[in-house]
């Protein structure tokens, strides 16, 4: 019989690398959300035919294309990288698995009220800020195992 194959892991440069791109995206969504939410407050109370709320619309419609979905699947996509080939694992942290949660909701959230509702926008703000406090913190009453990975 074949002993069982090790999980195949990521070098610490291929990790570096992940760990690059996860971040630039996570500021490009925490980026492009809040714009676009300052943006929706400044014209929310506008009648939706004068030009200022046009542009304000065309203009995050334009932001959500080239940055919050892009940067949302190399989220996601860079998630299940970390889930798959690093120590991180997928249920080992609960924080990791609240992230997936939280981000899910965010993506969700995006497609059932896209700029149609500010108080969703708001939500979506505050639930990314709550994901990057979580990464940063990492709480330990959050995590199911400790050590340095
Ligand atoms: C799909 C869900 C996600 C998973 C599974 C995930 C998982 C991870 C993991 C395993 C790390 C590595 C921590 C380290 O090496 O120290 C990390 C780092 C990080 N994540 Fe995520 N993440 C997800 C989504 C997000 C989102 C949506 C954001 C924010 C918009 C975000 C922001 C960050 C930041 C800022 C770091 C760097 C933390 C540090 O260097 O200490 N992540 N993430």
């Amino acid at each position: 019989m074949e002993p069982p194959r090790k999980p195949r892991r990521l070098s610490p440069s291929q990790v570096k690398l992940v760990k690059l791109i996860h971040v630039i995206s996570a500021a490009g969504w925490l980026g492009g959300t809040l714009a676009g939410s300052l943006a929706l407050l400044r014209v929310h109370n506008l009648p939706s035919d004068s030009p200022t709320y046009v542009d304000a619309i065309a203009l995050l419609h334009f932001v959500d294309t080239v940055v919050f979905i892009p940067a949302g699947l190399l989220l996601l996509a860079t998630g299940a990288i970390y889930g798959a080939y690093t120590n991180w694992g997928f249920l080992k942290n609960l924080w990791i698995v609240v992230k997936w949660i939280l981000t899910i909701l965010v993506v969700a959230l995006g497609f059932v009220f896209y700029f149609t509702d500010i108080t969703f926008i708001v939500l979506q703000v505050l639930l990314i800020l709550v994901i990057v406090i979580l990464s940063i913190y990492k709480p330990r009453t959050l995590r199911k195992s400790s050590g340095k990975r």
